[in-house]
């Protein structure tokens, strides 16, 4: 089987497809305007989704529905709300919802992310489950739904909508036109039902989300686990052989597509002419001349297990002292929902570990742990990859974890090495990384000096599996998979698909 490009996409897009429209949903948008000194500018938000849809939706085009949160999204749009993005080289249309500031918090701040996002995580974090916001993100998903609606206009489409924002939005889609073809992808874990019962509205989110012709999670577990919460929660018939749901005389279809990345992308541009030049930028600025470079790149969020990463370091230190002055850990990534308390008290956590860290090994100019909690360009991002020995990613709980991909597509000279949780999805298939467990300091650690002494043709053998996964399992191979199931599970289940 050939691997999966922006060619056979498209072409497979097409012939699936036929005259339905792709219609892509979710929170957070692709390119967001602000307005710096007087002008217009946009930028591309950081995250998952973006990551994963943007380069699909500039190769199959359609229409991508989000929630518009730039200052400046408002002067960028025409009076449909919409805009030809990537606004330098237009490729799809975007449409944007506005929300007002109680709605975001309610919706956003509140019920996705104080009580959705820690019940679906193993992170020690107590859901807040405030009634309040349930309601308002009920009324934000009608609101997107009125939107999608009017975007569609009647004509057959295929809505595809992302992650647990919109739970409810599939169920009301459906309710308002049947005809519509209805998929979403679920970008974080599932829980197990036991974790999942403690949440007041877990019937209703169920049903908005068995409004779906298909549903996708990472990985088998997930769908396993909500399977189960199907089973034991509504009335309902679950196919475990099959793995589909009947309800309400309706089928849904709930499959395992790992996310991935656009890996030729990310090689080529790993191998751009500007990022040596980068890479000697960042060795002067943070002193990195004859050290051992970690990196970690995450949002700064308490499932990326960041303290766990820090602590490591330091016993690390403590275990192996001559290599203190020798080895840095840079720590990137974006400051995340700072709105929500839990993520308050990570950033006040992290800088009491630096401080505790830093103050008692570094020396001399040197720290042990560079913080850069910022939205650093790609072209840093890149060069802090190429120059990274070992790369750690650390979450006590994620669907997948593209960074520990972005690491192995970066790596086209076939060096470095990845330290790897077991409970990301990534782990599954990354298998030649360094698995380890972050709440285990003693392994961490020790996989942290692995790292560091790893013999440069081991380095190699393990980055040349790894890559050849990622090539092969990139993100094309993840959105065809996806649009077949979609499209050939609802010619099969309730209705006949109109086709050319
Ligand atoms: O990683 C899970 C996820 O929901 C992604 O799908 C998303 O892109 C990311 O978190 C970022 O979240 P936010 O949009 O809140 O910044």
């Amino acid at each position: 089987m050939p691997t999966w490009n922006k060619e056979s996409l498209r072409r497979l897009v097409q012939r699936e497809m036929g005259e339905y429209r792709l219609i892509v949903v979710s929170n957070r948008q692709p390119y967001i305007h602000e307005i710096i000194e007087g002008e217009l500018r946009y930028a591309v938000p950081s995250g998952g989704v973006t990551t994963a849809l943007d380069p699909i939706m500039q190769e199959c085009g359609g229409t991508w529905v989000a929630y518009g949160g730039g200052k400046g999204d408002w002067y960028a749009v025409d009076d449909k709300n919409r805009i030809m993005v990537p606004p330098d080289d237009p490729a799809y249309t975007l449409r944007l919802v506005w929300l007002t500031e109680e709605e975001e918090q309610g919706y956003y701040d509140g019920f996705s992310n104080a009580a959705l996002w820690p019940l679906c995580h193993n992170a020690y974090t107590e859901p807040v489950f405030n009634l309040d916001d349930w309601e308002t993100y009920k009324s934000v998903n009608r609101e997107f739904a009125k939107q999608v609606l009017d975007e569609i206009g009647g004509q057959p489409a295929a809505v595809f909508t992302q992650d647990y924002h919109l739970a409810m939005l599939p169920r009301l889609i459906r309710e308002a036109d049947p005809d519509i073809i209805t998929g979403q992808f679920w970008h974080i874990p599932w829980p197990n039902p036991e974790i999942f019962r403690i949440c007041p509205w877990q019937d209703e989110l169920l049903d908005g989300l068995l409004g779906n012709d298909m549903l996708g999670f990472h990985i088998g577990d997930h769908c396993n686990n909500f399977l189960d919460t199907v089973s034991r929660t509504l009335k309902s018939r679950v196919d475990h052989e099959y793995s589909r749901i009947n309800y309400k005389d309706e089928l849904t279809v709930v499959r395992p597509f790992p996310i991935s990345v656009d890996f030729e992308r990310i090689n080529q541009d790993a191998q751009g002419q500007y990022v040596d030049e980068e890479m000697d930028r960042l060795t002067d600025e943070l002193n990195l001349g004859g050290k051992v470079v970690g990196l970690g790149i995450d949002r700064i969020d308490y499932t990326k297990g960041i303290p766990h990463r820090f602590r490591a370091m330091g016993r690390f230190l403590e275990k192996f002292p001559e290599y203190i002055g020798k080895v840095v850990l840079v720590q990137a990534g974006v400051i995340s929902r700072i709105q929500v308390d839990a993520y308050q008290q990570l950033s006040a956590q992290i800088e009491e570990l630096l401080e505790e860290i830093n103050g008692k090994f570094g020396r001399d100019g040197w720290q042990p742990i560079i913080y850069m909690p910022t939205d650093l360009p790609d072209l840093t991002l890149m060069a802090l990859r190429r120059m990274a020995r070992f790369c750690v990613v650390s979450s006590l709980h994620d669907g997948m974890n593209l960074v520990a991909k972005e690491y192995v597509a970066s790596r086209f000279d076939e060096d470095g090495v990845l330290i790897l949780s077991p409970f990301t999805g990534a782990a599954l298939e990354l298998t030649d990384a360094l698995i380890v467990n972050p709440y285990a300091i003693e392994q961490f650690a020790d996989a942290i000096h692995q790292a560091v002494e790893m013999p440069q043709e081991e380095r190699r053998w393990r980055m040349v599996q790894m890559r050849e996964i990622v090539r092969e399992n990139n993100i094309y191979k993840w959105a065809a998979l996806m649009v077949e199931d979609l499209m050939q599970g609802a010619r099969r289940s309730r209705r006949p698909v109109r086709t050319r």
